[in-house]
């Protein structure tokens, strides 16, 4: 594998000190070798930093691949109609092909816009193709099969038996979990709830304690899927998932906007994840969740784009954005301020997937997951007087990526992404 010297960068580390200076970065064999001051080693790459800003990748913990071919679909409603009336249809009509180009297109983007790492849920079938497209494209992916063995408006084609459910992901598991060196691992992904049997979900328990793989699904997102929660398993949707065993430190939780007092406390008390999606919650009228409650409570958030159609793109700039906007106006300017939000679009989504040692943050030993940014322009001109922070969360955009590296291998530069390695 290549060495690549990057000089004179702006670096931002996200270090919890000193985690802003301008210096050069060594990369040898895929990991972070060397921080500091006119280092002179040769490299089989020299990147002239100088006026750049160099952060960690950005890590998305939660969206869906398989979506990305649904965008500019007519989508003004909530959650269940949605899900009912145009993204269940839409991935019953996936096939092979389908899902691989909508993966590739969606990593494409991703890539182009800073992501170096995502947690993905795919849809029922054919998952297996949009492990082709990670596996070919270089993105770090933690991906799995979509669960549904249960509900009636599920369409027939996406319903599942329960024990087909669990073998299919299992061979994928078997199959994916660990590939590429660990840049690729598998997740059970019962998609929530509503749609999954309790002896589906008892068994993912008892899989991902076997595996020591992760869970991830979406709850407590709208009102409607918590009431239809309730109705059926007469509690409310953390304390059932607590209720059933599911609630560890291994599980991912997309939205959490509707959580009771009881519900916050199993999470933090269980170590369980949570990831934000602002341009999801805003496009599907879900809510607003309570971010920075979360976040004193200790508890690990992320933040993710989710599926295309939710926003219409998988751009970490736009959610970052969102994510620092939306508490504005009831709670202050500084209810979530810059700083905070680009550690959760790097270390915090680090944090989510238990992998903060890692990636997330530019640091000797660390994994070389990166993106540099050019600012020059007219945006955010003068370069040094201006807080980094600020800049890259309110006035930064995908246009602004120069380059961006995934275990040292360049997968984004010169406004192409990079690499496709199809004999895979
Ligand atoms: N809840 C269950 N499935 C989905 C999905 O595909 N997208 C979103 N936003 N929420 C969900
Ligand atoms: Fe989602």
């Amino acid at each position: 594998m290549a060495s690549i010297l990057i000089k004179g960068a702006q670096i931002v580390s996200m270090n919890a000190d000193e985690d802003v200076f301008v210096g050069d970065l060594y990369v040898e064999n895929g990991l972070i070798t060397e921080i500091g001051t006119e280092l002179q080693q040769d490299a089989d790459r020299i990147i002239d930093a100088k006026g750049k800003v160099l952060l960690p990748g950005f890590v998305q913990t939660h969206i869906h691949l398989c979506q990305t071919l649904f965008r500019g679909r007519a989508d003004d409603m909530e959650l269940m109609d949605w899900l009912r009336k145009r993204i269940w249809p839409l991935e019953a009509a996936h096939d092979e092909e389908s899902v691989y180009y909508s993966a590739l297109l969606g990593i494409g983007e991703l890539l182009a816009s800073g992501t170096t790492t995502v947690l993905d849920m795919e849809t029922v079938h054919h998952t297996e193709s949009a492990f082709q497209a990670i596996a070919q494209s270089g993105i770090r992916a933690i991906s799995g099969k979509v669960m549904m063995d249960h509900g009636d408006e599920v369409p027939v084609p996406l319903r599942e038996k329960t024990e087909d459910s669990i073998r299919e992901s299992v061979d994928l598991l078997e199959k994916w979990n660990g590939f590429g060196g660990g840049r690729i691992q598998y997740a059970f992904s019962p998609r929530f709830v509503v749609s999954c049997t309790e002896s589906l979900l008892k068994q993912v328990r008892d899989l991902s304690a076997k595996y020591h793989v992760r869970v991830h699904t979406h709850a407590s997102e709208n009102r409607g899927e918590i009431a239809l929660v309730e109705a059926e398993r007469g509690m409310r949707n953390i304390v059932y998932l607590d209720h059933i065993g599911l609630a560890h430190s291994r599980l991912i939780l997309a939205h959490c906007i509707w959580l009771s007092e009881e519900e916050k406390e199993i999470i933090r008390k269980r170590g369980v994840k949570v990831t934000h999606c602002p341009g999801s919650n805003l496009k599907l009228a879900s809510g607003i969740a309570e971010i920075p409650d979360l976040l004193n409570r200790q508890i690990h958030v992320g933040i993710g784009a989710d599926g295309a159609p939710c926003n219409n793109n998988l751009d970490m700039f736009q959610e970052m954005r969102l994510t620092a906007l939306i508490h504005k106006v009831p709670q202050g300017p500084t209810a979530m301020d810059a700083r905070t939000v680009l550690r959760m679009a790097t270390m915090g989504g680090a944090e989510v997937l238990g992998m903060s040692r890692e990636i997330g943050s530019l640091e000797v030993g660390k994994k070389a997951d990166m993106v540099l940014l050019d600012l020059e322009d007219y945006h955010t001109y003068p370069s040094y007087d201006v807080d980094i922070y600020s800049r890259v969360v309110y006035s930064a955009t995908r246009s602004n990526v120069d380059t961006v590296m995934v275990d040292g291998n360049i997968v984004f530069e010169n406004r192409k992404v990079m690499t496709m390695d199809r004999s895979i």
